[in-house]
């Protein structure tokens, strides 16, 4: 069947032979987008995060027919060089990643959440981010996730005083 999807801004109309592919797959081997990682293939782990309508979605268990017209974000379309989302620079200033596997879906799964709620407690970081880091980053990456808060929320305040 003809899936339609955007991805990262891109639109595409992909052949896929079984509706019920998860999403990981059609990102990582069709689109060739490797940033996307497979780590438990039973939505325990997090490491495959991606956003499908601004949600975060555990991809290897997300049959791709559920993504049907919808607006599909991986970490590559998260921000760039010039242009870094706020959890990437809060990444950066707090040298998060160990061996990097599980990061892009720690991201993710961050920037979900402070589109959502951009000053997150402890609480609620421990509530909503229960992905799995086998390197154990986990302290640096609370740091990470209240700076990339803090950043959003200057973002949000400037976007204000210049409307
Ligand atoms: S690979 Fe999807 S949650 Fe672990
Ligand atoms: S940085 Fe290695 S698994 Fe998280």
């Amino acid at each position: 069947m003809t899936i339609l999807l955007q991805v990262n801004g891109v639109d595409h109309a992909l052949e896929i032979a079984d509706e019920n592919m998860p999403l990981l797959w059609v990102v990582r081997d069709i689109l060739n987008l490797k940033g996307t990682k497979f780590g438990c293939g039973k939505a325990a782990c997090g490491a495959c995060t991606l956003h499908v309508d601004g949600e975060a979605v555990r991809s290897c268990s997300y049959a791709v027919k559920f993504a049907m017209n919808k607006k599909i974000t991986t970490i590559e379309g998260l921000g760039n060089e010039q242009n870094p989302h706020p959890v990437q620079k809060a990444w950066v200033e707090h040298v998060v990643p160990q061996c990097g596997y599980c990061q892009p879906g720690f991201m993710m799964a961050t920037a979900a959440l402070l589109s959502k709620n951009p000053n997150p407690s402890d609480e609620e970081i421990d509530k909503n981010i229960i992905n799995v880091c086998r390197c154990a980053t986990y302290y640096r990456m609370r740091k990470a996730i209240h700076r990339a808060g803090e950043l959003t929320r200057e973002n949000l305040t400037n976007e204000t005083t210049s409307s």
